[in-house]
Formats: structure tokens, sequence, C-alpha cells
């Protein structure tokens, strides 16, 4: 065992440290110490500037002022190379693999001093597979990068980190782009490396994941560390209530749907992409008024594919549509708005928005031609601004300011600014994909109140998200989408296991 003053050195120690990118306080006077060989997690919404802080630990930026302390001694930390040599490892919210190299030239690849020249790739290949067996991480050293699901290429980030001899390993939102088994199955690793005495720092916005694995957890909000809990003393709406800064409710709470006739109905719906590939095959379903059906999935199954076809923005190669009984499968989005269809897409940058408009113009996109915005054959730019405002009030739109150019929006404040333009249009049936992708928790409380509000109207909603928590928050009916076809419909209550197993193309029957 260490001895007892070795023990309570601290892995990480960052010592007031601060940050600027021009008007933005991104970090603002922060203290944080990481216990050695714990996990240690830190929360905050969008933007409270935890990848900063973790990119300044790393060497990508450097602080304005503070102090970075390794195993109780300064160092400083000039870029990532020297964050390398201080035993710190980082795994990015965006890979950063040569994807037609192998794995094994991936984790070589860039290693100080030239592994080839040391030793040989056999020497790296059973060093590899030494650490690979330790930790669990279950990959094919000759596998090509692009051959392997993400998962897995997570798993040869974390493979380099280690190969680098990382004692500290920092995961900056390593679950987005999971599917929950993969997710579990990174757990597993984290707490292997735990055992062996590693440190890890796992930055996430999941509440659910913190209380899962961590021991410690800080919480950011607006740039500042506003509080560190044991994990095992705080409670998830501790957590939430400190990084909003106020009481949030953390379960949608909605009555059981009461269905009504059927609104869309999709019938043997095959639709291809650019490249002829088949990304829906052959998929019927229906949703009726006053239910939720939300679309299960992880990203990339066809589900963007499916959203846009109904929509009409995407032709389908064949299948019908119905909306109240009519085909509109060659309808265009405008026709499809005319009878009550509307959209909020996944992609509200490309679809959703004009960044160069100005937030008003964009409150109303699609809608101009609305007799409540028309002053003979003008538009009445008075009632335009008007609307604008009240919808920014009810919506919370931050700045409140309906004359801002909408690229100057943060991600948060775009999503609002689109739906309360769909939602407020009174529609009979609404699509919403990924309603709340970059979202901040006490929006995401709000969008999902008026999610079911509409839906408490009658009104039909087909849900596409990959956040499988918030499909079975505020689904009534769930259907799971794997590789372009309708893989199945769990109950509503089903367990999170049972829904990942099918999102991951494994039947119901294996999950039993
Ligand atoms: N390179 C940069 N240039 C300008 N502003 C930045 C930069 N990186 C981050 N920011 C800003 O700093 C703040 C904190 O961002 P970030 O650390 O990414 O937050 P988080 O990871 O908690 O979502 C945000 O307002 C963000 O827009
Ligand atoms: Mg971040």
């Amino acid at each position: 065992m260490n001895a007892p003053t070795a023990a309570s050195t601290p892995a990480i120690e960052l010592v007031g440290i601060d940050k600027r990118f021009g008007p933005v306080h991104a970090n603002k006077n922060i203290n944080l110490s990481v216990a050695k060989g714990s996990i240690h997690g830190i929360i905050g919404e969008n933007g409270a500037g935890k990848s900063t802080l973790m990119s300044i630990l790393y060497g990508f930026y450097h602080a304005d002022s503070g102090q970075i302390l390794v195993d109780g001694k300064e160092i400083r930390i000039t870029d990532s190379q020297t964050a390398i040599q201080a035993g710190i490892g980082m795994v990015h919210q965006h890979f950063m693999l040569v994807e037609n190299f192998s794995v094994l030239e991936n984790v070589m690849l860039g290693v100080e001093g030239g592994p080839l020249l040391k030793r040989g790739v056999a020497a790296v290949r059973a060093e590899l597979g030494r650490i690979e067996r330790e930790y669990g991480l279950e990959v094919d050293p000759d596998a090509l990068i692009e051959d392997l699901p993400v998962g897995k290429q997570q798993r040869v980030e974390i493979l380099k980190a280690l190969y680098r001899g990382a004692e500290v390993l920092i995961l900056d939102e390593p679950t987005g782009v999971l599917t929950p088994a993969e997710a579990d199955h990174l757990f597993r690793m984290l707490a292997q490396l735990k055992a062996q005495g590693k440190t890890v720092i796992l930055i996430t916005h999941k509440l659910r994941e913190i209380m899962a694995i961590t021991d410690t957890v800080s919480v950011m909000r607006r740039g500042e560390m506003v509080a560190t809990r044991k994990t095992s003393e705080t409670t998830m709406a501790e957590l939430a209530e400190l990084m909003v800064g106020r009481r949030v409710l953390l379960r949608v709470e909605k009555d059981e749907a009461k269905p009504g006739p059927v609104i869309l109905s999709v019938e043997n719906l095959t639709v291809k992409d650019a490249r002829g590939v088949t990304m829906v095959d052959n998929v019927s379903f229906q949703v009726r008024a006053g239910e939720i059906v939300g679309i299960a999935g992880v990203a990339g199954n066809g589900q963007s594919e499916l959203l846009e076809a109904i929509a009409g923005i995407r032709k389908p190669a064949s299948g019908r549509i119905l909306l109240n009984g009519e085909p509109v499968e060659r309808l265009d989005p405008a026709k499809l708005r005319k009878k009550g269809l509307a959209h909020v897409p996944e992609d509200r940058h490309h679809m959703g928005l004009v960044l160069a408009f100005e937030e008003y113009e964009n409150a109303i996109l699609g809608y101009q031609d609305d007799p409540k915005y028309l002053k003979g054959p003008f538009l009445d730019i008075d009632a335009i601004r008007k609307d604008a405002v009240a919808r920014i009030e009810d919506y919370d739109i931050r700045p409140a300011d309906p004359r801002l150019k909408t690229a100057n929006f943060s991600g948060g404040n775009q999503q609002k600014i689109v739906l309360a333009r769909e939602i407020e249009r009174d529609p009979a049936c609404l699509l919403v994909g990924q309603p709340t992708r970059g979202v901040d928790i006490g929006a995401i409380e709000f969008i999902h109140k008026r999610l079911v509000a509409l839906r408490d109207q009658g009104k039909a909603i087909l849900l596409v998200s990959v956040e499988l928590d918030e499909i079975r928050s505020l689904s009534d009916r769930i259907l799971v989408m794997f590789a372009g076809t309708i893989v199945g419909e769990p109950a509503p209550h089903a367990g999170e296991q049972e829904i990942g197993l099918m999102m991951a193309g494994i039947g119901r029957e294996a999950a039993e």
C-alpha cells in the first residue's frame, strides 16, 4: 500500500485556472482536486466550460492564469506532448484516428521517438495485447479503423492513451455516440482502469452516468466550479439543481395517452440516399392523434431519412405516406405545412434556420404567407416582430432580441427558435428530430413539457432521438429502428437493456 502522504497527494490539482475567449469568460478561477485512483465526474450544461478546462489540462489551450499540479508537483503544460509526458491522456469527443490505418498503426502513430526505430512492430503488438487483456478492451490490432463500430474506435483512443503511459485519462462526453451496451462496456473498462490505480476524469452532462460510475463529482455552471460532492452523498436532483441554478423536474410528467384517430400513416416506405443505398426499407407504422410515437435507434440506422421523407425533403423510392387519410408522399414541405404537418429538423443549421437572417425572420420561416403576417400584399413587419417577441418570452430565448442575427444565438437557443415556430403553428402532426440535442437541462424540461402539452391537445407527434432516455420518458409507443427497418415495438415500460439490444440489432428473444 502507498504511504499515507502519497495516497493523499491528488493526481491532478488545478488552482485558480482562468481563461477568456475574447468576451467569453469560459473558466473563472477554477479550483479542482482529483484524487489518485478515482473516477471524478465533471458535469455542467452546454457551454459551462468543461471542455475548455480539460483542454487546458491537456495542453490544447493555455490558461490566462492559474497552476496545474500533477502528483503534487507544479508543471507547465505547454502542449499535448507535455501533457502526455506528465501521464495525462485524453479521449476526445471527436476521435482523432486515421480511418484507413489499422488499430496497431494508429496506436503507434505519433509516439515520440518513433517506435519503429526503437523496438519492432512485434514488440508494440505484444505490449498492445497486454494492455488490451489487462483492461478488457477487446479490439483486433489488425482491424482497419473504418471497419470498426464507433464504440471500438473509442477503445482504440483509450488504448492509444494507455500505450503512451497515461496515468490520468480524460474522457470528454464519451457516451454521446454509443449504444447503451457500448456505454456499459466503456464503464466496465473505466472501473477496471480504476482498479489498476489509474485516475479517470469523466465529462458528461448525463446525470445517470455520474451516479453510476463516479466516486466524486464536480459541477460547473457558467464558467465557475460551483460544487464538488462525493457521489454517494448526492442525488440527481441536487446535481441538476446545481447545474442549472434552480430546481429542475427530471421526470417528464404526463398522463396516459388518449389516442384518437390515425393522423399519420406510413405504408411500406422505402427511401434511398443519394448513392442509391436503401436507408429505409419497407417501413410501415401509424401515429394517432394524442400520442407521441418515438423512434429509437443508434444514429445512422435510417431514422433521419425516414423523418426527411415524411417531411417532404427527401423523395421516397416507394411506399405511401398518408396525412389524415390523404396521400402526401409527393408534396413538398411548403404544401405539407399547409396541410398541418410541422417539422423540427434534426439538422437545424442546414434545414431549420437561415443563420444570416435576423431572429424574427426565422421565427416565421415557411409561414410567411400566413394571413396574420400580411397587411394587404405586404408583410406586416410589426405583427411579425410582436409575434417573435412573444415567442422569445414564452421559450426564454436568449438574448431576447428579435433583431439579432440568428448565427449569434447559441445552439440551444437556435433550437428553441425552430421549436417555437413549429409548435406554435398548431399543427395536426409534428415531426421532431433530436428536439434537445445541444440544449441545456432547464430548456430540455421546457421543451419536453411543450411536447407533452401538444400531445394532450390531440396532436400526433413523431419523435426521433438518439437519446434513449428522451425516447423512453416522452413516448407513448416506441419503435426501434435498425439498419433501415423497424425491428420491434418494445412495451412502453420496457427496460433500457431490452431496447438497447434491439437498437444493436439483437432481437428481443435474445434479451429474455
Ligand atoms: N475556441 C474558442 N473560442 C471562443 N469561444 C470558445 C472557444 N471554446 C469555447 N468557447 C466558449 O467558451 C464557453 C465554454 O465552452 P466549453 O468549454 O466548450 O463548454 P462545455 O464543454 O462545458 O460545453 C462557451 O461559451 C464557448 O462558446
Ligand atoms: Mg464540451
